[in-house]
């Protein structure tokens, strides 16, 4: 199954985590409409403000390589039975039009979300006009 492939790959981005301080390891896959996959995991900062969570690591990883439209983030962690995307990173998907976000759930099976879903009557780029 894609989604479990998707969560799968995600746990090895984690496996890379600098997180020393919540030592909580979390690992992201960006999946692009065309295929082409990033992945991130959360990089934290002795300043804690400045740490990075993973899903924006991935999504910087992809836009930084040009990518300006992502249909799939896939987030999971390994130290708790379930992480779920903080406000900030909701947001930076929204950015980039995120279509489809994988989470796990209590017992470690995916579980698809909608971004609408996880970020109702969001900002985003259409309303600056
Ligand atoms: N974190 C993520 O990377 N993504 C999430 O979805 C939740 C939280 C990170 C931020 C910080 O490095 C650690 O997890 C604990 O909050």
């Amino acid at each position: 199954m894609e989604a479990q492939r998707l969560i799968d790959d995600a746990r090895d981005a984690a496996a890379n985590s600098y997180s020393p301080y919540s030592h909580y390891r979390v690992g992201a896959v960006v999946v692009t409409p065309g295929g082409d996959e990033y992945r991130g995991c959360n990089i934290e900062n002795a300043a804690y403000g400045a740490s990075i969570c993973a899903e924006a690591n991935a999504i910087t990883t992809a836009a930084a390589q040009g990518v300006r439209e992502i249909d799939t983030v896939a987030v999971t962690c390994l130290d708790g039975d379930a992480c779920s995307p903080c406000g900030n990173c909701r947001q930076i998907m929204r950015e980039f039009n995120v279509r489809r976000v994988i989470l796990t759930d209590h017992a470690g099976e995916p579980v698809e979300y909608a971004l609408e879903e996880l970020l109702p009557r969001s900002f985003g780029p259409e309303d600056l006009g």
